[in-house]
């Protein structure tokens, strides 16, 4: 299990889409717009002032950029965010991640691909073997991009979270991906 914040360095992943890399402050306009889209307001929380240089100790934040054809898109659009989070508590394993993309994006493959590289990278780099992720129950694009993802249902965790428009209270799936389900080092078995 990881033993430090990952927070003070944010390493560039790429794959075969995408290049998620260090947030910069040119990206803070492009992810509040995208933010701003019902498609995904209606699942994330308004940003505040900070945003999105406001995340706690224990959390990475990257720019999701397109690397362009043969993938969707242009080269260097910047098209969502993806966090990681770790807990520091060396007697539980915490970790988790979150995502949100541009809704013209959705359905093309991107959030399985950077779902499953940041899942991979707690797993094969920060050392976790849990992962988890609690989408609002009735998210079934987020439920299914997961699922995709080798996560599995925990169970419903009732009125978890506050509506984005803080008029009441949700439920939540609580999802698992676990290394141990899986061949110790053998990432080409997971899903
Ligand atoms: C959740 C989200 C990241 C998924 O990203 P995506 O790029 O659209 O997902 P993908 O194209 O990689 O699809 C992954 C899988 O989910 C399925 N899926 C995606 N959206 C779906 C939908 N609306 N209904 C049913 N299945 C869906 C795909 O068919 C695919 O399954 P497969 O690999 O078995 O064919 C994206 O919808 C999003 O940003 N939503 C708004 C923000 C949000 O809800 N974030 C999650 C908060 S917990």
């Amino acid at each position: 299990m990881a033993d430090t914040h990952a927070a003070s360095a944010v390493p560039t992943l790429v794959t075969s889409l995408v290049r998620l890399r260090p947030i910069g402050a040119d990206d803070e306009a492009t992810l509040r717009a995208i933010l701003a889209t019902p498609a995904v307001s209606q699942w994330w929380h308004p940003p505040e002032d900070g945003f999105p240089f406001d995340h706690e100790a224990g959390t990475v934040r990257w720019a999701v950029e397109l690397l362009g054809p043969p993938g969707p898109g242009p080269a260097g659009a910047v098209v969502g965010m993806v966090q990681a989070y770790e807990g520091d508590d060396p007697d539980y394993d915490e970790s988790g991640i979150d995502i949100f993309l541009t809704p013209s994006m959705h359905r093309r493959g991107l959030g399985r691909d950077v779902v499953t590289t940041v899942r991979d990278w707690l797993v094969d780099i920060r050392g976790h073997h849990l992962v988890t992720i609690d989408p609002a129950a009735s998210n079934t694009a987020a439920i299914a991009c997961y699922t995709a993802c080798g996560f599995q249902p925990v169970g419903i965790l009732h009125g978890r979270e506050r509506s984005t428009d803080r008029r009441g209270w949700h439920d939540t799936l609580l999802m698992q991906y676990c290394a141990w389900w899986f061949d110790a080092g053998s990432a080409s078995h997971r899903p």
